[in-house]
């Protein structure tokens, strides 16, 4: 089966916008189900303005304690800008994200900066990483369309891409923030973007506000995607994007490529282990379209039947 590479979010993307703050102990313990569940790859918090986001002001503490728990887990740190990558490398992050919006005011209301300058602050990051021996994502956020201006013009989200791959990013991270790409523009998307960034460079950031998310990455993976985000229960959501609901279940992504011929190396029994803790630590009913066939017919097999 050919392998596909999965980023679970949930500990940034998903406990950035919750109503209930997860102490660190909590946090690792999330992260620490997901491994067991072989997730391989977390993005783990954000270094952002505790002002802007509390929920991750512990950033500084979780970072020294995840590797030291977990050494071989592959982890993100989201940096805004010089200040995030600071702190990250002070911590001991060894892979950060940044964030560029695709739309002038995406950028402004996420991390107070027009498009030119949030191109520049990342282009200037990503070289500072590098410099620092760091491996690097780049998302390009409102990928498709914006909370504010509506559809995001393709050709801006192709030279972005471009100007990402250029100042090195790794991975380049194509995100459905708000959730409202259908399978046609996914394709058509892709499409456009893997003419300048190699497509093993880049990945699909999904939500599922509409429902569209597994039919979303189905076309990301008929059009030559191999990396995805997605979040554990689908906890998830940006703060500053009105309408932005739940990520993408990294539970449905995974049954929906395995039963398609895909190897995650992740189990659903372990993945169901990591819902019923984010459920009880955030007193709220969590999990992906799936979970209730899941919860049914998963707790007798110990993994997915690909793995
Ligand atoms: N981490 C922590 N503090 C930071 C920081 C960072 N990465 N970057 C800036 N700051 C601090 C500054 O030191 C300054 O502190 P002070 O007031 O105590 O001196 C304060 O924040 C304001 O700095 P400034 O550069 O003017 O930032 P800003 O107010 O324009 O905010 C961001 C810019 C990027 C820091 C802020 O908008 C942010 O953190 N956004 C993150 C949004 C996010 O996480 N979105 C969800 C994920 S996509
Ligand atoms: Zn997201």
């Amino acid at each position: 089966m050919e392998p596909i590479h999965i980023t679970d979010v949930a500990p940034r993307d998903g406990l950035q916008n919750q109503q209930v703050h997860l102490p660190v102990e909590s946090k690792l313990e999330l992260i620490r189900l997901l491994a067991d569940a072989g997730v391989r790859s977390v993005e783990a918090t954000s270094f952002v303005s505790p002002r802007a986001v509390p929920q991750m002001a512990d950033a500084g503490e979780l970072v020294p304690q995840l590797r030291a728990a977990l050494p071989a887990l592959r982890s993100s740190v989201l940096v805004p800008n010089l200040k995030g990558l600071e702190r990250a490398h002070v911590a001991g992050a060894q892979e950060i994200a940044v964030v560029l919006s695709a739309t002038e005011t995406m950028n402004r209301k996420n991390i107070n900066m027009g498009l030119e300058q949030a191109t520049e602050v990342s282009e200037q990051t990503l070289a500072a990483a590098q410099r620092l021996g760091l491996r690097t994502r780049a998302y390009v956020a409102v990928a498709f369309d914006c909370p504010f201006e509506g559809e995001t013009p393709l050709a801006e989200v192709v030279r972005l891409a471009a100007r990402m791959h250029a100042a090195g990013a790794g991975e380049i991270v194509l995100a459905d923030t708000i959730g409202s790409a259908s399978p046609g523009q996914v394709k058509e998307r892709v499409a456009a973007v893997r003419e300048v960034v190699p497509i093993e460079r880049l990945a699909l950031h999904l939500h599922d506000t509409r429902g569209m998310g597994v039919a979303n990455a189905w076309a990301g993976l008929e059009a030559g995607v191999r990396r995805f985000d997605s979040s554990v229960g689908g906890i998830g959501g940006c703060p500053f994007a009105p309408g932005a609901a739940g990520n993408l279940a990294t539970e449905d992504l995974v049954l929906m490529a395995e039963r398609s011929g895909f190897d995650t190396g992740i189990s659903i029994a372990g993945l169901l282990a990591a819902v019923d803790f984010a459920q009880d630590e955030l007193q709220r009913p969590l999990g992906g379209r799936s979970i209730h066939w899941l919860r049914r017919h998963t707790l007798s097999q110990p993994t997915t039947s690909g793995s």
